[in-house]
């Protein structure tokens, strides 16, 4: 069967879940095609809500709400795998939702995804589930320690964490994932963190953007440098991993794969995120085809766009802690001229949230690093060059 007979053309309305910056530059490359996004979440002038035709607000659990907004579009995507799975449910009444339902199942819940990733003979980090102190100190026992405690559900940005690093930590770490259902996972003392950012059309065609390094602080990204410099065999290997996830989840949109890169030059999966990823925002600038325009055509049931990336990149995110002294230095981050700024439209600077990010363009990767790390600490440099003391 032709791809085009089912195709959901421009001019149609798209729905999506959630309302953050991932809808926000989703809904950028939509209505630049000529779409027309709407967006539901229960939160008000959001991120995505500012870009969109129609913001609707409401919760999640309203389903008589999501089934009348899932009333009024072509297909529904979601921006945020933390939807719940009724929502999912009752919007796939009314409109097809892409991914589907399934995968948002598995992805949204750390166990759920661990156990796919193992049964499907994936590399996955030594994983227990814990629901109790007790049963933590007994999977501490099999795994060994340092270990990382996670709770099963609900997590991003190393929120539902906790590191431990001897049995003193125990009651400390299942209190601070909030006493509910968690995974404890070996600590890996890895070389790198990789992710692949992958997309899969409704008739199958798989497609990739290849490895991105990633630099974490706090558990949060911080830099992704684009391509990654590891060996050519890791980028395949890491495709590879990429490419049978898609198929065996039967993912239509746009998924992205978390790798560690151990000290052996093996490849363990860490998480999986079935949208576009912070990793892959450098192609927004870089590429041909953004991820986000990627899953707009995946979700669309359009061809499969281009993802050749026209230049290397490094992208740098700008948390709330940047707005502690007061507004950044926006005109002094500019002036770095292959330096592109993004702004999500958050209001409130939070030390930890993200809201914005900077993508540099440059010859060479290390060149694309040096600026964009230089342009963001103009962000917070006085006329000097030094950091400014807060006040
Ligand atoms: N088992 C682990 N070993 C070493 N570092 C880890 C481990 N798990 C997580 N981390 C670090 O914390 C970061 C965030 O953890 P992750 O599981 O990806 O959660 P999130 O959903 O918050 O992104 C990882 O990218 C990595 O830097
Ligand atoms: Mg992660």
């Amino acid at each position: 069967m032709s791809i085009d007979r089912k195709a959901i053309l421009p001019g149609s309305t798209i729905g999506v879940l959630g309302s953050g910056q991932l809808g926000r530059m989703f809904a950028m490359a939509a209505r630049r095609m000529g779409y027309r996004v709407h967006t539901f979440s229960p939160d008000e002038d959001t991120p995505t809500g500012q870009v969109a035709d129609v913001e609707v607000t409401a919760p999640y659990d309203d389903l008589d709400a999501v089934r009348k907004f899932a009333s009024s579009v072509s297909v529904v995507t979601f921006e945020f795998e933390n939807v719940p799975g009724e929502t999912a449910a009752a919007a796939a009444c009314c409109a097809p939702v892409r991914p589907s339902g399934d995968v948002l199942h598995i992805t949204q819940h750390r166990l759920r995804e661990k156990t796919f990733l193992a049964k499907a003979g994936l590399p996955v980090t030594a994983f227990r589930r814990v629901m109790s102190v007790s049963e933590l100190a007994e999977a501490a026992r099999q795994i060994g320690l340092p270990a990382i405690l996670k709770s099963a559900g609900f997590g991003y940005d190393g929120k539902g964490q906790a590191r431990i690093y001897s049995p003193a930590d125990f009651e400390s770490a299942w209190q601070a994932v909030g006493e509910t259902e968690a995974v404890l996972e070996a600590f890996v003392d890895f070389e790198r963190e990789i992710s692949v950012v992958a997309a899969r059309s409704l008739d199958g065609q798989f497609t990739h953007y290849g490895a991105v390094e990633n630099r974490h602080e706090n558990g949060i990204l911080d830099i992704s440098i684009a391509p990654a410099g590891v060996p050519e065999q890791v980028v395949q290997n890491a495709v590879e991993i990429a490419r049978e996830i898609l198929e065996k989840l039967d993912v239509t949109g746009v998924l992205c794969v978390e790798f560690f890169l151990d000290k052996n030059g093996r490849l363990l999966v860490n998480e999986l995120a079935p949208r576009p990823h912070n990793s892959g925002h450098f192609t927004f600038d870089a590429n041909i085809t953004s991820q986000f325009e990627q899953q707009l055509r995946t979700v669309c049931g359009l061809p499969l766009g281009s993802v050749v990336q026209l230049t290397p990149a490094a992208m740098a995110n700008l948390l709330g802690d940047l707005w502690q002294d007061g507004e950044p230095d926006w005109a002094a981050a500019t002036a770095v001229a292959d330096v592109k700024l993004h702004l999500y439209g958050k209001s409130i600077a939070r030390p930890g949230r993200k809201m914005g990010h900077l993508t540099a363009l440059a010859r060479t990767t290390e060149q694309a690093l040096a600026d964009v790390q230089r342009a963001r600490r103009k962000l917070t440099a006085d006329s000097c060059g030094t950091k400014t003391v807060p006040r």
